[in-house]
């Protein structure tokens, strides 16, 4: 029998492309989301790509009662993904509350459901962020952490410490993976990034204007002590993050020497500048984007790139998708959206500018 696996927010960006990975890597894949920032239809979609359909069930972590009667329906999970949470940094700082309630009573509630049933392993979405601006790049997991800049990155800091925790004092073990910038969309352009409203990240905004949705891409400030002006991220392809959580869970299940609770970092361990984004883009998909130069965006870092030694030495991963790659199976995924692959997108796409 293969093992089952919770992914929680399984029908997200990463979550969805998680799935996959799972599912073809022979695990039986239960996933759990609320939808309130994504699509049931993501299930099939799923389906269509691995041949498979994920169990699928929505369900609110934050609500506790209803969490433990999950878990003692499914008391065979043997570990949990854990994805389900609010990710807008801009939001996040006009309703606090919103994001702490949420993103840490749902980690509570799901550590204290996996409790209930003796579910031990778990993987959890952490961030980059928790490095703030590093004083040394490329960043390692031994940088200090940094005071968060948002509290959505404070959630992420809390929840790490949450999670730590419990680890030592109970039979917990987990992995927190720390993501620099996930990009691109699964090669089969069946699935990818959906962000509702206007998108607060480069890669959907650059798609969004190509296509001729949004009517110009500003690039945040072009002072930065960096090569062009333009600020540096370590972009990865989904894909190849969604890899590493497979790894990551072998590795708690496996019989591999490993502590209670580790950190790795996911990136390629390459920073590309805004400009190098916006002009590989244009290359390798032979459209242009209309863009201009605006002040910076405030919260911002400089430039943040990851320092992969232990990630590929310990966790024995690495990343094999490139910036060229990432891009193309971007504009595949928008071009597939705009065609209506998932049908009436209003809610996502629409009119909210
Ligand atoms: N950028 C633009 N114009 C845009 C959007 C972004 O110039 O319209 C720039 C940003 O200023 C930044 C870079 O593109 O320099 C990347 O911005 P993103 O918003 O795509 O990504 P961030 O690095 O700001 O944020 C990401 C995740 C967060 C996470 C953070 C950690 O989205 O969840 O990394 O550093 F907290």
């Amino acid at each position: 029998m293969s093992k089952k696996i919770l992914v929680t927010g399984g029908v997200g960006y990463i979550g969805s492309h998680t799935v996959v990975e799972l599912q073809q890597s022979g695990y039986q894949v239960l996933i759990v989301d609320n939808l309130s920032n994504s699509t049931e239809k993501i299930v099939d979609q799923i389906e269509k790509i691995t041949g498979t359909r994920p169990g699928f069930t929505k369900l609110d972590l934050g609500d506790r009662t209803e969490t433990l009667a999950y878990f003692k329906k499914h008391s065979d999970i043997s570990g949990v993904i854990h994805f389900a949470a609010y990710k807008a940094v801009g939001e996040s700082t006009t309703v606090p509350l919103k994001y702490y309630h949420n993103n840490l009573f749902s980690l509570i509630n799901l550590l204290e459901a996996m409790d209930e049933i003796q579910c031990n392993s778990l993987v959890f979405s952490s961030s980059c962020t928790v490095y703030g601006q590093p004083e040394e790049l490329p960043v390692s997991e031994s940088a200090p952490v940094q005071k968060a800049l948002s509290p959505y990155g404070n959630t992420k800091q809390i929840s790490e410490e949450i999670i730590y925790d419990h680890s030592q004092t109970s039979a917990l073990e987990a992995i927190s993976l720390r993501y620099f910038n996930p990009i691109g969309a699964h090669e089969s352009a069946l699935i990818g990034e959906l962000p509702l409203g206007v998108p607060n990240n480069l890669v959907p905004f650059i798609t969004q204007t190509a296509m001729g949705k949004r009517e110009m891409l500003k690039i945040w400030g072009d002072d930065y002590n960096t090569i062009d002006g333009t600020a540096i991220r370590d972009y990865i392809h989904v894909v190849d993050l969604a890899k590493a959580h497979v790894v990551a869970l072998e590795r708690m299940h496996g019989d591999k020497k490993h502590q209670r609770y580790e950190v790795f970092n996911l990136g390629t361990g390459e920073g590309s500048t805004v400009l190098d984004v916006i002009l590989t883009f244009q290359s390798v998909n032979g459209v242009k984007i209309n863009y201009q130069v605006a002040e910076r965006r405030p919260g911002d870092v400089e430039k943040v790139w990851a320092d992969t030694r232990k990630a590929n030495e310990v966790l024995g991963w690495k990343t094999e998708l490139g910036l060229d790659v990432m891009l193309k199976s971007a504009w595949e995924w928008e071009k597939k959206l705009n065609e209506g692959i998932l049908g009436d997108l209003d809610k996502f796409r629409g009119n909210i500018r």
